[in-house]
C-alpha cells in the first residue's frame, strides 16, 4: 500500500501545570510525547484518567501552549506549520477552516436553537442561510435528534443529545483534522452506534481524526492505530494489541 502523507507529527511534547494555590506545585500533563498521524487516518488515544490524553489534544488545538516540543501540521495548502509556535491569528484561521475540536465537557450556548448551532460553521464558511439550515437538518437527522427538538434550545437537552449536537457542529464543516475528546462517553449503546457510523462516514470522506476513547468497543470499530497513554507518556500500538 502507498505510504500516506503525514498530516501531524508531534515531537517531544511537554506540558506541565503550576498550581499557584498549591505552593506552585508542578503537575505533569504530558512528557516527551512523540506521535505521528497520516492523512485520512483515525488515531485513537486511550489510557487511564489523568494520564494526559486531553492535554495532548488541547496542545494540538492550542487551548494549551506547550512548554517544549513541536506539533508539525501540514495545512490544506501544503504548508508545514508548528502549532506550538504559529501566531494566534493563524491558529484562529486554521480553526475556522480546517481544524475542529469537540470537548470532553459539554458546552452549549444558551438560547440558540439546535438548527442554528449546527449550521453556524457553514455560515462562517459563507454558505447561504437556507442551504446551511437544510444541511444542518441532515446532520441532526443523522445524529438521531428528534425533529421536534430542532428549533429548541440544547441547554435543555439531555447530556447525550448535547454531545451529539456538539459533534454535528464540528462534523458538518468536514474539517481536515477533527479532534475528539471522548465522543461516545455519555451515550447509550444504540446512540453510540449512530455516532460510530457517522464518524466512519466522515473518515471515509477524507477527514483525519485524533480521538480519545474510554469505550474500547467504539475505538475498535474506528481506530487504525492507538496511542496508549500512561502517567503523561505514551506509545503507538496496533488496535489488535490492546483489545
Ligand atoms: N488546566 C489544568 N490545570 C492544572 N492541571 C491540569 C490542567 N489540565 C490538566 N491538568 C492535569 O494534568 C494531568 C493530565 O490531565 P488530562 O486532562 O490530560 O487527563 P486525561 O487523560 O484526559 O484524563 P480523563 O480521562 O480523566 O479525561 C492531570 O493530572 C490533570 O489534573
Ligand atoms: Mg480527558
Amino acid at each position: 500500500m502507498e505510504e500516506r502523507v503525514e498530516i501531524l507529527r508531534i515531537k517531544s511534547l511537554f506540558k506541565n501545570f503550576k498550581l499557584i494555590a498549591l505552593d506552585s506545585k508542578t503537575i505533569v500533563g504530558c512528557e516527551d510525547v512523540n506521535l505521528l498521524v497520516r492523512q485520512g487516518e483515525f488515531l485513537a488515544i486511550c489510557g487511564p484518567s489523568g494520564s494526559g490524553k486531553s492535554t495532548i489534544i488541547k496542545c494540538i488545538y492550542r487551548t494549551y501552549l506547550a512548554d517544549a516540543g513541536s506539533i508539525l501540521y501540514r495545512t490544506g495548502d501544503q504548508r508545514l506549520v508548528d502549532l506550538c509556535r504559529v501566531p494566534e491569528q493563524e491558529i484562529l484561521a486554521l480553526r475556522k477552516s480546517e481544524i475542529a475540536y469537540v470537548s470532553q465537557f459539554l458546552r452549549v450556548i444558551p438560547r440558540v436553537p439546535a438548527l442554528d448551532l449546527v449550521s453556524e460553521g457553514l455560515l462562517r464558511k459563507g454558505w447561504e442561510l437556507t442551504r446551511a439550515r437544510r444541511e444542518a437538518a441532515e446532520y441532526l437527522k443523522m445524529m438521531n435528534i428528534e425533529r421536534s427538538h430542532w428549533e429548541a434550545y440544547p441547554s435543555f437537552f439531555s447530556g447525550g443529545e448535547q454531545q451529539r449536537i456538539n459533534l454535528a457542529r464540528a462534523m458538518i464543516t468536514r474539517p481536515r483534522l477533527l479532534l475528539l475528546d471522548e465522543p461516545t462517553a455519555s451515550l447509550d449503546a444504540d446512540t453510540r452506534q449512530t455516532v460510530v457510523k457517522a464518524l466512519k462516514e466522515l473518515k471515509g470522506s477524507g477527514t483525519t481524526v485524533v480521538g480519545i476513547f474510554h469505550d474500547l468497543e467504539s475505538m475498535r470499530k474506528l481506530a487504525d492505530r492507538v496511542f496508549v497513554m500512561n502517567s503523561g507518556q505514551g506509545n503507538t500500538r496496533k488496535v489488535a494489541e490492546i483489545i
